[in-house]
Protein backbone atom coordinates (compact mmCIF):
# COMPACT_ATOMS: atom_id res chain seq x y z
CA UNK A 1 0.00 0.00 0.00
CA UNK A 2 1.24 3.57 -0.99
CA UNK A 3 1.57 5.88 1.89
CA UNK A 4 2.35 9.59 1.09
CA UNK A 5 3.35 11.72 3.67
CA UNK A 6 0.90 14.80 4.24
CA UNK A 7 2.36 18.04 4.19
CA UNK A 8 2.79 20.97 7.30
CA UNK A 9 2.02 23.69 5.26
CA UNK A 10 0.37 24.27 1.39
CA UNK A 11 1.77 25.91 -1.54
CA UNK A 12 -0.33 28.62 -1.56
CA UNK A 13 1.06 29.81 2.32
CA UNK A 14 -0.60 29.82 5.41
CA UNK A 15 -3.03 32.02 7.57
CA UNK A 16 -1.15 34.19 9.97
CA UNK A 17 -2.77 32.94 13.17
CA UNK A 18 -6.12 30.95 14.12
CA UNK A 19 -8.13 34.22 14.11
CA UNK A 20 -7.26 35.62 10.40
CA UNK A 21 -8.55 31.61 9.60
CA UNK A 22 -11.79 32.26 11.72
CA UNK A 23 -12.01 35.53 10.35
CA UNK A 24 -11.12 34.89 6.73
CA UNK A 25 -13.97 32.07 6.96
CA UNK A 26 -16.64 33.97 8.49
CA UNK A 27 -16.42 36.47 5.82
CA UNK A 28 -16.55 33.57 3.22
CA UNK A 29 -19.99 32.48 5.39
CA UNK A 30 -21.44 36.03 5.90
CA UNK A 31 -22.05 37.60 2.58
CA UNK A 32 -25.02 37.95 -0.04
CA UNK A 33 -26.44 34.74 1.86
CA UNK A 34 -27.13 36.41 4.92
CA UNK A 35 -28.54 39.51 3.75
CA UNK A 36 -30.06 39.43 0.78
CA UNK A 37 -30.99 35.76 0.65
CA UNK A 38 -32.07 34.51 4.12
CA UNK A 39 -34.44 37.25 4.75
CA UNK A 40 -36.17 36.73 1.18
CA UNK A 41 -36.58 32.85 1.72
CA UNK A 42 -38.03 33.82 5.15
CA UNK A 43 -40.39 36.11 3.99
CA UNK A 44 -41.14 33.53 0.72
CA UNK A 45 -41.62 30.22 3.57
CA UNK A 46 -43.21 32.05 5.88
CA UNK A 47 -41.27 32.66 8.72
CA UNK A 48 -40.60 31.16 11.74
CA UNK A 49 -41.01 27.50 11.27
CA UNK A 50 -38.70 28.53 8.74
CA UNK A 51 -35.89 30.00 10.44
CA UNK A 52 -36.54 26.92 13.52
CA UNK A 53 -35.22 24.28 10.64
CA UNK A 54 -32.58 26.28 9.24
CA UNK A 55 -31.10 26.62 12.92
CA UNK A 56 -31.17 22.93 13.84
CA UNK A 57 -29.80 22.81 9.80
CA UNK A 58 -26.75 24.85 11.29
CA UNK A 59 -26.46 22.47 14.51
CA UNK A 60 -26.75 19.11 13.34
CA UNK A 61 -25.99 19.22 10.12
CA UNK A 62 -24.17 22.40 9.07
CA UNK A 63 -21.31 22.90 12.02
CA UNK A 64 -20.22 18.91 12.15
CA UNK A 65 -19.46 19.32 8.26
CA UNK A 66 -17.71 22.31 8.52
CA UNK A 67 -15.59 20.58 11.20
CA UNK A 68 -15.14 17.61 8.69
CA UNK A 69 -13.64 20.63 5.89
CA UNK A 70 -11.86 22.19 8.06
CA UNK A 71 -10.43 19.05 8.99
CA UNK A 72 -9.79 17.34 5.40
CA UNK A 73 -8.46 21.07 4.21
CA UNK A 74 -5.94 20.86 6.82
CA UNK A 75 -4.87 17.09 6.48
CA UNK A 76 -4.28 17.41 2.87
CA UNK A 77 -3.23 21.18 2.77
CA UNK A 78 -4.45 21.10 -0.88
CA UNK A 79 -7.50 22.48 -3.02
CA UNK A 80 -10.32 19.95 -2.70
CA UNK A 81 -10.10 18.01 -5.44
CA UNK A 82 -6.18 17.48 -4.68
CA UNK A 83 -7.02 16.78 -0.84
CA UNK A 84 -9.67 14.08 -1.27
CA UNK A 85 -7.34 12.16 -3.48
CA UNK A 86 -4.54 12.84 -1.37
CA UNK A 87 -6.61 11.07 1.87
CA UNK A 88 -8.14 9.01 0.21
CA UNK A 89 -4.86 7.64 -0.87
CA UNK A 90 -3.30 8.03 2.92
CA UNK A 91 -6.80 5.89 3.92
CA UNK A 92 -5.58 3.30 1.36
CA UNK A 93 -9.42 3.97 -0.42
CA UNK A 94 -10.23 4.53 -3.78
CA UNK A 95 -9.14 7.32 -5.66
CA UNK A 96 -12.55 7.89 -7.54
CA UNK A 97 -13.49 9.93 -4.06
CA UNK A 98 -11.93 12.63 -6.24
CA UNK A 99 -14.69 12.98 -7.81
CA UNK A 100 -16.00 14.31 -4.72
CA UNK A 101 -13.59 17.11 -5.04
CA UNK A 102 -15.15 17.58 -8.38
CA UNK A 103 -18.74 17.98 -7.90
CA UNK A 104 -17.64 20.42 -5.03
CA UNK A 105 -15.75 22.67 -7.53
CA UNK A 106 -17.93 22.80 -10.38
CA UNK A 107 -20.81 23.77 -7.93
CA UNK A 108 -18.42 26.75 -6.67
CA UNK A 109 -18.38 27.46 -10.55
CA UNK A 110 -21.70 27.57 -11.02
CA UNK A 111 -22.60 29.62 -7.89
CA UNK A 112 -20.12 32.04 -8.24
CA UNK A 113 -21.86 32.79 -11.81
CA UNK A 114 -24.76 33.93 -10.28
CA UNK A 115 -23.52 35.24 -7.20
CA UNK A 116 -21.74 37.71 -8.98
CA UNK A 117 -24.31 39.41 -11.02
CA UNK A 118 -26.26 39.94 -7.39
CA UNK A 119 -23.43 40.91 -6.03
CA UNK A 120 -23.51 43.27 -9.01
CA UNK A 121 -26.75 44.68 -8.08
CA UNK A 122 -25.31 45.75 -5.09
CA UNK A 123 -22.69 47.69 -6.24
CA UNK A 124 -24.80 49.71 -8.53
CA UNK A 125 -27.14 50.64 -5.20
CA UNK A 126 -24.08 52.16 -3.54
CA UNK A 127 -23.99 54.42 -6.86
CA UNK A 128 -28.09 55.23 -6.76
CA UNK A 129 -27.67 55.86 -2.96
CA UNK A 130 -24.91 57.77 -3.33
CA UNK A 131 -26.76 60.22 -5.45
CA UNK A 132 -29.31 60.66 -3.09
CA UNK A 133 -32.03 58.19 -5.35
CA UNK A 134 -34.12 57.06 -2.67
CA UNK A 135 -34.75 60.31 -0.62
CA UNK A 136 -38.03 60.29 0.60
CA UNK A 137 -38.47 57.79 -1.89
CA UNK A 138 -41.79 55.85 -1.69
CA UNK A 139 -42.80 51.78 -2.07
CA UNK A 140 -43.51 52.89 -5.58
CA UNK A 141 -40.13 54.78 -6.25
CA UNK A 142 -37.96 52.02 -5.04
CA UNK A 143 -39.51 49.31 -6.83
CA UNK A 144 -39.70 50.81 -10.31
CA UNK A 145 -35.78 51.54 -9.68
CA UNK A 146 -35.13 47.96 -9.05
CA UNK A 147 -37.65 46.71 -11.46
CA UNK A 148 -35.78 48.86 -14.14
CA UNK A 149 -32.87 47.16 -13.20
CA UNK A 150 -33.40 43.87 -14.06
CA UNK A 151 -35.25 44.91 -17.33
CA UNK A 152 -31.95 46.55 -18.47
CA UNK A 153 -29.07 43.44 -19.45
CA UNK A 154 -27.26 45.82 -19.78
CA UNK A 155 -27.03 47.65 -16.50
CA UNK A 156 -26.76 44.33 -14.96
CA UNK A 157 -24.15 43.33 -17.14
CA UNK A 158 -22.14 46.09 -16.20
CA UNK A 159 -22.02 45.76 -12.69
CA UNK A 160 -21.54 41.89 -12.78
CA UNK A 161 -18.37 42.39 -14.84
CA UNK A 162 -17.24 44.86 -12.61
CA UNK A 163 -17.79 42.57 -9.56
CA UNK A 164 -16.44 39.50 -10.95
CA UNK A 165 -13.06 41.61 -11.72
CA UNK A 166 -12.85 42.86 -8.48
CA UNK A 167 -13.34 39.38 -7.13
CA UNK A 168 -10.96 37.90 -9.46
CA UNK A 169 -8.27 40.28 -9.20
CA UNK A 170 -8.23 39.76 -5.62
CA UNK A 171 -8.12 35.76 -5.88
CA UNK A 172 -5.14 36.35 -8.37
CA UNK A 173 -3.21 38.01 -5.77
CA UNK A 174 -3.29 34.85 -3.71
CA UNK A 175 -5.30 34.34 -0.19
CA UNK A 176 -2.59 37.10 1.33
CA UNK A 177 -2.09 40.18 3.25
CA UNK A 178 -4.57 42.42 1.34
CA UNK A 179 -7.47 40.05 1.43
CA UNK A 180 -6.62 39.66 5.12
CA UNK A 181 -6.26 43.33 6.16
CA UNK A 182 -9.32 44.04 4.52
CA UNK A 183 -11.75 41.47 5.84
CA UNK A 184 -10.10 42.60 9.67
CA UNK A 185 -11.41 46.36 8.78
CA UNK A 186 -14.49 45.60 7.17
CA UNK A 187 -16.51 42.83 9.35
CA UNK A 188 -16.26 44.69 11.89
CA UNK A 189 -17.53 47.65 10.34
CA UNK A 190 -20.68 45.62 8.62
CA UNK A 191 -21.47 44.48 12.18
CA UNK A 192 -21.57 48.28 13.75
CA UNK A 193 -23.69 49.08 10.90
CA UNK A 194 -26.40 46.19 11.66
CA UNK A 195 -26.77 46.85 15.11
CA UNK A 196 -27.33 50.32 13.73
CA UNK A 197 -30.37 49.37 11.45
CA UNK A 198 -31.49 47.16 14.33
CA UNK A 199 -31.98 49.88 16.24
CA UNK A 200 -33.60 51.80 13.54
CA UNK A 201 -36.30 48.81 12.97
CA UNK A 202 -36.47 49.68 16.64
CA UNK A 203 -38.16 52.97 16.11
CA UNK A 204 -40.55 51.71 13.30
CA UNK A 205 -43.41 50.52 15.84
CA UNK A 206 -43.21 47.03 14.18
CA UNK A 207 -40.51 46.00 15.50
CA UNK A 208 -42.27 42.82 17.32
CA UNK A 209 -44.21 42.55 13.74
CA UNK A 210 -40.73 41.47 12.88
CA UNK A 211 -39.73 39.24 15.61
CA UNK A 212 -42.79 37.34 15.64
CA UNK A 213 -42.48 36.81 12.36
CA UNK A 214 -39.36 35.32 12.50
CA UNK A 215 -39.71 33.24 16.00
CA UNK A 216 -43.02 32.29 16.12
CA UNK A 217 -43.48 28.69 14.98
CA UNK A 218 -46.24 27.54 12.63
CA UNK A 219 -45.48 24.04 11.27
CA UNK A 220 -48.45 24.33 8.50
CA UNK A 221 -46.34 26.45 6.93
CA UNK A 222 -43.47 23.67 6.53
CA UNK A 223 -43.58 22.28 3.26
CA UNK A 224 -41.76 19.71 2.43
CA UNK A 225 -39.94 22.26 -0.65
CA UNK A 226 -39.75 24.76 2.76
CA UNK A 227 -37.48 21.94 4.45
CA UNK A 228 -35.46 21.89 1.75
CA UNK A 229 -35.01 24.96 0.90
CA UNK A 230 -33.83 25.61 4.55
CA UNK A 231 -31.41 22.58 4.69
CA UNK A 232 -29.97 23.90 1.48
CA UNK A 233 -29.64 27.67 2.47
CA UNK A 234 -28.11 26.13 5.94
CA UNK A 235 -25.55 25.01 3.57
CA UNK A 236 -25.17 28.29 1.47
CA UNK A 237 -24.82 30.53 4.38
CA UNK A 238 -21.89 28.77 5.83
CA UNK A 239 -19.89 28.18 2.83
CA UNK A 240 -20.33 23.96 3.22
CA UNK A 241 -20.64 21.45 0.20
CA UNK A 242 -18.36 22.74 -1.80
CA UNK A 243 -14.72 22.80 -0.38
CA UNK A 244 -15.03 26.27 0.23
CA UNK A 245 -13.89 25.65 3.80
CA UNK A 246 -11.77 22.82 2.86
CA UNK A 247 -9.44 25.10 0.92
CA UNK A 248 -9.55 27.67 3.66
CA UNK A 249 -8.62 25.11 5.88
CA UNK A 250 -6.19 23.70 3.84
CA UNK A 251 -4.28 27.36 5.00
CA UNK A 252 -5.05 27.11 8.70
CA UNK A 253 -2.07 26.75 11.15
CA UNK A 254 -1.91 23.10 12.43
CA UNK A 255 -2.02 24.37 16.28
CA UNK A 256 -5.42 25.62 16.32
CA UNK A 257 -8.47 23.69 18.08
CA UNK A 258 -10.69 23.37 14.58
CA UNK A 259 -13.51 22.43 16.74
CA UNK A 260 -13.67 25.52 18.37
CA UNK A 261 -13.07 27.51 15.14
CA UNK A 262 -15.86 26.05 13.72
CA UNK A 263 -18.04 26.96 16.86
CA UNK A 264 -17.18 30.70 16.14
CA UNK A 265 -17.56 31.21 12.61
CA UNK A 266 -20.70 29.71 12.76
CA UNK A 267 -22.16 31.79 15.43
CA UNK A 268 -21.07 34.99 13.92
CA UNK A 269 -22.72 33.45 10.85
CA UNK A 270 -26.26 32.86 12.14
CA UNK A 271 -25.84 35.76 14.80
CA UNK A 272 -25.64 37.81 11.54
CA UNK A 273 -28.44 36.64 9.53
CA UNK A 274 -30.58 36.73 12.43
CA UNK A 275 -30.25 40.37 12.96
CA UNK A 276 -30.35 41.08 9.11
CA UNK A 277 -33.95 40.15 9.81
CA UNK A 278 -34.77 41.58 13.01
CA UNK A 279 -33.43 44.68 10.61
CA UNK A 280 -35.52 44.28 8.07
CA UNK A 281 -38.80 42.87 8.44
CA UNK A 282 -39.77 45.45 10.82
CA UNK A 283 -39.53 48.07 8.18
CA UNK A 284 -41.10 45.25 5.90
CA UNK A 285 -44.22 45.65 7.71
CA UNK A 286 -43.62 49.37 8.35
CA UNK A 287 -44.15 50.16 5.18
CA UNK A 288 -46.83 47.89 4.30
CA UNK A 289 -44.84 45.92 1.80
CA UNK A 290 -44.91 42.12 1.19
CA UNK A 291 -42.38 40.05 3.33
CA UNK A 292 -42.66 36.74 0.16
CA UNK A 293 -41.63 39.19 -2.79
CA UNK A 294 -38.32 37.20 -3.50
CA UNK A 295 -35.09 38.06 -4.33
CA UNK A 296 -36.08 42.14 -4.33
CA UNK A 297 -36.61 42.40 -0.75
CA UNK A 298 -33.21 43.91 0.10
CA UNK A 299 -33.23 45.78 -3.21
CA UNK A 300 -36.44 47.84 -2.60
CA UNK A 301 -37.24 47.22 1.07
CA UNK A 302 -33.94 48.79 2.72
CA UNK A 303 -33.43 51.49 -0.05
CA UNK A 304 -36.90 52.79 0.93
CA UNK A 305 -35.85 52.61 4.84
CA UNK A 306 -32.53 54.71 3.95
CA UNK A 307 -34.65 56.95 1.94
CA UNK A 308 -36.38 58.19 4.50
CA UNK A 309 -33.46 57.84 7.54
CA UNK A 310 -31.59 61.39 8.38
CA UNK A 311 -29.11 60.96 6.46
CA UNK A 312 -29.74 58.18 5.02
CA UNK A 313 -28.61 58.52 1.92
CA UNK A 314 -25.01 58.24 3.79
CA UNK A 315 -25.70 55.82 5.73
CA UNK A 316 -27.19 53.32 2.93
CA UNK A 317 -24.05 54.25 0.63
CA UNK A 318 -22.02 52.97 3.29
CA UNK A 319 -24.47 50.06 4.06
CA UNK A 320 -24.31 48.98 0.43
CA UNK A 321 -20.40 49.58 0.12
CA UNK A 322 -20.21 46.79 3.13
CA UNK A 323 -22.62 44.70 1.32
CA UNK A 324 -20.62 44.42 -1.68
CA UNK A 325 -17.61 43.88 0.85
CA UNK A 326 -19.18 40.89 2.23
CA UNK A 327 -20.03 39.70 -0.97
CA UNK A 328 -16.58 40.08 -2.07
CA UNK A 329 -14.90 38.21 0.81
CA UNK A 330 -17.66 35.41 -0.02
CA UNK A 331 -16.71 35.23 -3.72
CA UNK A 332 -13.46 34.75 -3.41
CA UNK A 333 -14.03 31.77 -1.20
CA UNK A 334 -16.09 30.35 -3.98
CA UNK A 335 -13.44 30.56 -6.63
CA UNK A 336 -10.70 29.57 -4.46
CA UNK A 337 -10.82 25.78 -4.54
CA UNK A 338 -10.90 25.95 -8.76
CA UNK A 339 -8.35 28.41 -8.67
CA UNK A 340 -6.04 26.55 -6.21
CA UNK A 341 -6.64 23.07 -7.56
CA UNK A 342 -5.15 24.82 -11.49
CA UNK A 343 -2.59 26.27 -9.34
CA UNK A 344 -1.34 23.26 -7.85
CA UNK A 345 -1.88 21.90 -11.66
CA UNK A 346 1.03 24.29 -12.38
CA UNK A 347 -0.90 27.23 -13.87
CA UNK A 348 0.17 30.37 -12.34
CA UNK A 349 -2.47 32.16 -9.96
CA UNK A 350 -3.04 34.85 -12.51
CA UNK A 351 -3.92 32.64 -15.57
CA UNK A 352 -5.42 30.63 -13.17
CA UNK A 353 -8.43 33.17 -11.69
CA UNK A 354 -8.33 34.65 -15.03
CA UNK A 355 -9.88 31.91 -16.72
CA UNK A 356 -11.63 30.67 -14.41
CA UNK A 357 -13.36 34.12 -13.59
CA UNK A 358 -13.82 34.42 -17.26
CA UNK A 359 -16.27 31.14 -17.98
CA UNK A 360 -18.24 31.85 -15.41
CA UNK A 361 -18.59 35.93 -16.12
CA UNK A 362 -19.92 34.52 -19.39
CA UNK A 363 -22.74 31.76 -17.65
CA UNK A 364 -24.04 34.56 -15.29
CA UNK A 365 -25.27 36.25 -18.40
CA UNK A 366 -27.53 33.46 -18.63
CA UNK A 367 -28.76 34.62 -15.60
CA UNK A 368 -29.07 37.92 -16.41
CA UNK A 369 -30.98 37.78 -19.13
CA UNK A 370 -33.46 35.38 -17.01
CA UNK A 371 -34.71 38.51 -15.48
CA UNK A 372 -35.39 40.00 -19.35
CA UNK A 373 -35.19 38.68 -22.46
CA UNK A 374 -35.59 34.87 -21.56
CA UNK A 375 -37.68 35.94 -18.81
CA UNK A 376 -40.47 34.44 -21.02
CA UNK A 377 -42.70 31.31 -20.34
CA UNK A 378 -41.24 29.69 -23.29
CA UNK A 379 -38.06 29.74 -21.72
CA UNK A 380 -38.41 28.24 -18.58
CA UNK A 381 -37.61 24.84 -17.81
CA UNK A 382 -39.48 23.20 -14.43
CA UNK A 383 -41.69 26.59 -14.84
CA UNK A 384 -38.42 27.77 -13.47
CA UNK A 385 -36.25 30.42 -15.24
CA UNK A 386 -32.40 29.99 -15.69
CA UNK A 387 -31.18 32.11 -12.59
CA UNK A 388 -33.60 29.75 -10.36
CA UNK A 389 -32.71 26.43 -11.94
CA UNK A 390 -29.04 27.06 -11.42
CA UNK A 391 -29.88 28.30 -7.90
CA UNK A 392 -31.92 25.91 -7.12
CA UNK A 393 -29.93 23.05 -8.47
CA UNK A 394 -26.20 24.24 -6.71
CA UNK A 395 -28.25 25.67 -3.38
CA UNK A 396 -30.84 22.36 -3.21
CA UNK A 397 -29.58 19.88 -4.99
CA UNK A 398 -25.38 19.80 -5.20
CA UNK A 399 -24.55 21.58 -1.74
CA UNK A 400 -26.51 18.96 0.29
CA UNK A 401 -24.94 16.34 -1.67
CA UNK A 402 -21.74 17.59 -1.40
CA UNK A 403 -22.26 18.16 1.78
CA UNK A 404 -23.59 14.42 2.20
CA UNK A 405 -20.61 13.01 0.87
CA UNK A 406 -17.98 14.89 2.69
CA UNK A 407 -19.78 13.66 5.92
CA UNK A 408 -19.40 10.01 4.47
CA UNK A 409 -15.77 10.66 3.41
CA UNK A 410 -14.70 11.97 7.19
CA UNK A 411 -17.07 9.81 8.94
CA UNK A 412 -16.63 6.48 7.54
CA UNK A 413 -14.39 6.33 4.68
CA UNK A 414 -11.11 8.16 6.62
CA UNK A 415 -9.37 5.92 9.01
CA UNK A 416 -10.06 6.96 12.35
CA UNK A 417 -6.97 7.38 13.47
CA UNK A 418 -5.85 9.65 10.59
CA UNK A 419 -9.37 11.95 11.40
CA UNK A 420 -8.48 11.83 15.31
CA UNK A 421 -4.89 12.83 14.86
CA UNK A 422 -5.74 15.61 12.84
CA UNK A 423 -8.90 16.84 14.92
CA UNK A 424 -6.53 16.58 18.07
CA UNK A 425 -10.01 17.31 19.95
CA UNK A 426 -9.17 17.11 23.71
CA UNK A 427 -12.59 16.38 24.95
CA UNK A 428 -13.53 13.26 24.27
CA UNK A 429 -17.65 13.71 24.43
CA UNK A 430 -17.55 16.60 21.88
CA UNK A 431 -15.43 14.27 19.52
CA UNK A 432 -18.13 11.52 20.25
CA UNK A 433 -21.10 13.77 19.43
CA UNK A 434 -18.92 14.74 15.93
CA UNK A 435 -18.37 11.73 15.32
CA UNK A 436 -22.31 10.49 15.43
CA UNK A 437 -23.21 13.82 13.65
CA UNK A 438 -20.86 13.22 10.57
CA UNK A 439 -21.61 9.03 10.72
CA UNK A 440 -25.36 9.16 11.16
CA UNK A 441 -27.63 12.58 11.89
CA UNK A 442 -26.14 14.84 9.05
CA UNK A 443 -26.18 11.98 6.28
CA UNK A 444 -29.47 10.53 7.04
CA UNK A 445 -30.86 14.00 7.70
CA UNK A 446 -29.89 15.19 4.37
CA UNK A 447 -30.83 11.84 2.37
CA UNK A 448 -34.38 12.12 4.62
CA UNK A 449 -34.83 15.94 3.25
CA UNK A 450 -33.88 14.87 -0.22
CA UNK A 451 -36.12 12.07 -0.67
CA UNK A 452 -38.99 13.71 0.94
CA UNK A 453 -39.04 16.47 -1.02
CA UNK A 454 -39.01 13.76 -4.02
CA UNK A 455 -41.97 12.58 -2.54
CA UNK A 456 -40.48 9.33 -1.79
CA UNK A 457 -41.25 9.65 1.35
N1 LIG B 1 -21.76 31.78 2.42
C1 LIG B 1 -21.79 32.86 1.48
C2 LIG B 1 -23.06 33.66 1.67
O1 LIG B 1 -23.84 33.35 2.53
C3 LIG B 1 -21.69 32.40 0.07
C4 LIG B 1 -20.63 31.40 -0.14
C5 LIG B 1 -19.32 31.56 0.02
C6 LIG B 1 -20.83 30.05 -0.51
N2 LIG B 1 -18.66 30.38 -0.21
C7 LIG B 1 -19.58 29.45 -0.55
C8 LIG B 1 -21.96 29.33 -0.80
C9 LIG B 1 -19.45 28.10 -0.84
C10 LIG B 1 -21.84 27.99 -1.12
C11 LIG B 1 -20.60 27.38 -1.13
O2 LIG B 1 -23.28 34.61 0.97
Amino acid sequence: MSFTKLPESSVHGLWAARWIFILAAAGSAIGLGNIWKFPYITGMYGGGAFVMVYLLCVLFIGMPIMVAEVMMGRRARAAPINAVQKLAQESGISRRWGLLGWMGTLSGFLILSFYSMIAGWALYYVLLLAQGTFTAGTADTVKTSFDGLLANPGLMLLWHSLFMAMAIFIVARGVNAGLERATRVMMPALIVLLFALVGYAMTTGHFMDGVHFLFDVDFSKLTPQAVLVAMGHSFFTLSLGMGAIMAYGAYMPREHSIGRSVLTIAFLDTAFALLVGLAIFPIVFANGLEPASGPGLMFVTLPLAFGNLPAGALVGTVFFVLVVIAALTSAISIAEPFVAWAVEKGMSRLVAATIIGATSWFLGIFSILSFNWLAGDEYKLFGRTFFDNLDFLTTNILLPLGGLLIAVFAGWAMKETKVMKELEMKNQAVYIAWRIAVRIVAPLGILLVMLNFLGVL
